[in-house]
């Protein structure tokens, strides 16, 4: 299906000083990919569900770098809830995982970086049509 890749939580280093903190992220280094995409969701209010889809070639490092929102991610049989809230904090999603991001607090600011540039075909939005997919 993704060939065993599996959804990991990850805290990256805080190079912090008196001055502040910074993160840095460096593809196939700090995480498992090259990074060819970059994109951010802000002013999404507390009731949007956003997502709802998986993707047959995108794979995903989602951060809140501000504020913080959930990610329900479906993939196989399982099913998880995670809270993303620390700036230095994120989660890896492979490929053909099914994945909804809700609860946004006001100052959300929700950073995603992929490892392909953005193709519309390549993203599964119906859910009877991505379960029929992870079964064969
Ligand atoms: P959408 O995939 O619905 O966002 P989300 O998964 O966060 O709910 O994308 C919203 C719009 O932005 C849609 O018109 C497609 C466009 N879009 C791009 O053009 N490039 C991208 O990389 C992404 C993620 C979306």
């Amino acid at each position: 299906m993704n060939g065993g890749k599996k959804v990991n939580l990850m805290k990256f280093n805080q190079l912090g000083d008196n001055r502040g903190h910074l993160v840095v992220i460096e593809g196939c280094k700090d995480i498992p990919f090259e990074i060819a995409r970059i994109f951010y969701i802000y002013g999404s209010d507390k009731e949007v569900v956003r997502g709802q889809h998986a993707n047959k070639d995108s794979e995903f490092v989602l951060i809140n770098v501000s504020g913080k929102s959930k990610v329900k991610i479906y993939y196989g049989n399982s099913e998880e809830i995670i809270e993303l809230n620390e700036p230095h904090m994120g989660v890896y999603i492979p490929k053909m995982v099914w994945k909804e991001m809700y609860d946004f607090s006001e100052d959300s600011v929700l950073l995603v970086l992929s490892n392909f540039k953005y193709n519309p075909d390549e993203y599964i939005r119906d859910y009877n049509e991505y379960l029929a997919l992870i079964k064969d």
